[in-house]
Order: C-alpha cells, then sequence, then structure tokens
C-alpha cells in the first residue's frame, strides 16, 4: 500500500496540471467528471460510416443504479447531452439534448434508452454537411476535426454537477447519403469561447471512478433496489462488447500523446 501511494501522487500531480487532451483510460475505458464512463469512442479516433457512436456505461461500472432514482436520492445522474462541435468548423451540431425531434434528427434522453442496459449506444446518423470522404477538401468544408462534448447534469453525495467532457475525433473516415441525414442548420448551435463555458470551473469535481478512487456513492432506493450500500460489484462488467469492441485493443491504439494512468486517482470528499 505504501508503495502505491507515492505513484498515486505524482500522478495525482500530473493530473492536476493536466491540458485539455490527458485522459484517464483503464482497460479502454476513459473516466470522465461524473458517472458516465466512456467506451467508445478512443480519443483522436478517425470516424466515419452511417452514424457516429458514442458508448456510454451510465453507471460507473455498475455502481450507480440505474434510472428509475429514488426522488430524494443523494447521487443521481439528471440528464447527459451531447454535441459534436468544432472550433475549426464553427460547427456545434446536438446529438441528443434530452427531447428527440422530428425523424430523431437529434436523439432523445439516452438514460431512457436501452432500458435495463447500464452501457447506452448513442447512434445519430451525420448530418449533410459531414458527409464525404478523407480530409477536409477545401476550407470551407464542415468535415475534419470535432469534439464529442459530453455534458453531465448529476448529483453526487447531496451535491448537484454539471461537467463538461470533451473527446478529439475526426470526421476523416467516408460518410455517405443515408436518405435520413439532418440537415446541418436544423441541428446547429451557437458556438461559445472556451472562456463562457469554463471547463475548469465547471470540472473542479475532478474525474471519478477510476481504479483506486475510493468516492463511496450514496443512494436511496428504487423499487428494485437489491444493493443499498452504493458499493456496488467490486469487478467492473465493462468488457469489450459493452464497447463497441473497442475495448480490447484500445491501450495499443491510443496515440502516445495521451497519458494512460494504470495507477490511481485519489478523490477525497470531505462531507
Ligand atoms: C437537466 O437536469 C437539470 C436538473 O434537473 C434541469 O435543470 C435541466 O433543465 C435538465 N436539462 C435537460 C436538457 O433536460
Ligand atoms: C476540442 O476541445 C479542446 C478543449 O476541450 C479545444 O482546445 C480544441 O480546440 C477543440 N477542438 C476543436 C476541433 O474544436
Ligand atoms: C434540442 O435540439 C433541437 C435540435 O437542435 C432543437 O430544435 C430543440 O429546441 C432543442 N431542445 C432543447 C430543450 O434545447
Ligand atoms: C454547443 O451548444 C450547446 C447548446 O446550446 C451549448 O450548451 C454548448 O456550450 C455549445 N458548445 C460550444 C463548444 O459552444
Amino acid at each position: 500500500m505504501k508503495l502505491l501511494l507515492y505513484p498515486t501522487f505524482f500522478l495525482s500531480t500530473f493530473v492536476a496540471k493536466a491540458s485539455a487532451l490527458d485522459f484517464t483510460i483503464f482497460n479502454g475505458q476513459i473516466f470522465t467528471p461524473g458517472f458516465a464512463i466512456l467506451d467508445a469512442p478512443q480519443p483522436g479516433t478517425p470516424l466515419g460510416g452511417d452514424t457516429i457512436e458514442v458508448a456510454l456505461d451510465v453507471t460507473a461500472n455498475g455502481k450507480l443504479q440505474l434510472p428509475p432514482y429514488g426522488d430524494d436520492s443523494p447521487s443521481r445522474i439528471n440528464n447527459i447531452t451531447i454535441f459534436l462541435y468544432s472550433y475549426d468548423t464553427g460547427r456545434n451540431f446536438t446529438i441528443t439534448n434530452g427531447t428527440a425531434s422530428t425523424n430523431d434528427v437529434s436523439l432523445g434522453d439516452i438514460m431512457q434508452s436501452e432500458s435495463g442496459s447500464t452501457v447506452k449506444h448513442v447512434k445519430w446518423t451525420w448530418p449533410v454537411c459531414l458527409i464525404g470522404d478523407g480530409k477536409p477538401d477545401s476550407a470551407d468544408s464542415d468535415r475534419g476535426a470535432y469534439n464529442i462534448s459530453i455534458r453531465q447534469n448529476f448529483r453526487l453525495n447531496g451535491e448537484d454537477h454539471y461537467t463538461i467532457f470533451d473527446v478529439p475525433i475526426s470526421v476523416t473516415n467516408k460518410i455517405e447519403f443515408t436518405g435520413g441525414n439532418p440537415p446541418c442548420d436544423s441541428v446547429n448551435n451557437p458556438l461559445l469561447t472556451p472562456e463562457e463555458i469554463d471547463a475548469e470551473s465547471a470540472n473542479t469535481v475532478g474525474v471519478l471512478f477510476a481504479p483506486g478512487d475510493a468516492t463511496v456513492i450514496q443512494q436511496s432506493g428504487t423499487a428494485d433496489d437489491d444493493d443499498d450500500d452504493g458499493i456496488g460489484p467490486s469487478k467492473p462488467e465493462a468488457n469489450p462488447g459493452n464497447g463497441l469492441g473497442s475495448g480490447a485493443s484500445a491501450i495499443g491504439s491510443i496515440s502516445a500523446s495521451y497519458w494512460i494512468y494504470l495507477s490511481s486517482i485519489v478523490c477525497l470528499f470531505f462531507l
């Protein structure tokens, strides 16, 4: 245990200095400032195909109950919204803002999707202006570098948080017209500056639930609650199948510019 403490402290120092491109990744899972754990895509992945797919474990690997939550539960996810934005192209698309729009051009509440599943596979049809193949071919192309921005509105042990977790990806693989592609302007939002967003202040809670995190979740029961201690299963159930297949190879495929924290990050809560 003593041996573990030093590297933990050492890495925590790095985390404190972390730039936006530092991620806490373990077994292919990316830990966030919130209950959600990103199974896929991995940061830096080139994406394309018919849909963009985001796989999120919304239970912190089984530690938080699935909804419905008890009304007065000290811990719960209120909602998760996801945007796809780029300062390079000036676009800020709604993947989901909690309310499904006509023809699912933006998606409804992901917490209500795939009932009973701890992993939500968010699949959103690419908007028309991202159709193409390869890198952007002109200065006014909307293809190229984007962030998937995962916004979590949640309560942890009686405290409310709204956190912002951005995952860089590139829209450079082939995207074809499928018939259901939303018009870009119908799902576009104004782009705010980093100062207006102030992710640093939003994320003071820090990255949660990575291996070694001692946070104990207080939660009060729902009707079908059989595990009220809040500690949850000791072994996360994550496997590559949960993560659209990227889990197994993730460690090998992450670019060297991303830190991989195999050690733990300690988060202390003074209640
Ligand atoms: C998310 O939950 C918070 C707290 O209940 C609420 O104020 C906010 O309007 C919700 N946002 C969405 C998009 O549902
Ligand atoms: C992605 O987000 C980071 C901050 O989280 C930002 O510095 C970067 O410019 C963003 N990338 C794009 C293409 O907008
Ligand atoms: C959700 O996004 C859609 C599409 O951008 C928009 O029409 C709708 O007004 C948004 N709803 C909320 C609650 O922001
Ligand atoms: C994108 O739009 C949403 C909804 O208006 C907003 O909450 C978010 O901060 C915007 N993101 C950026 C990078 O401007």
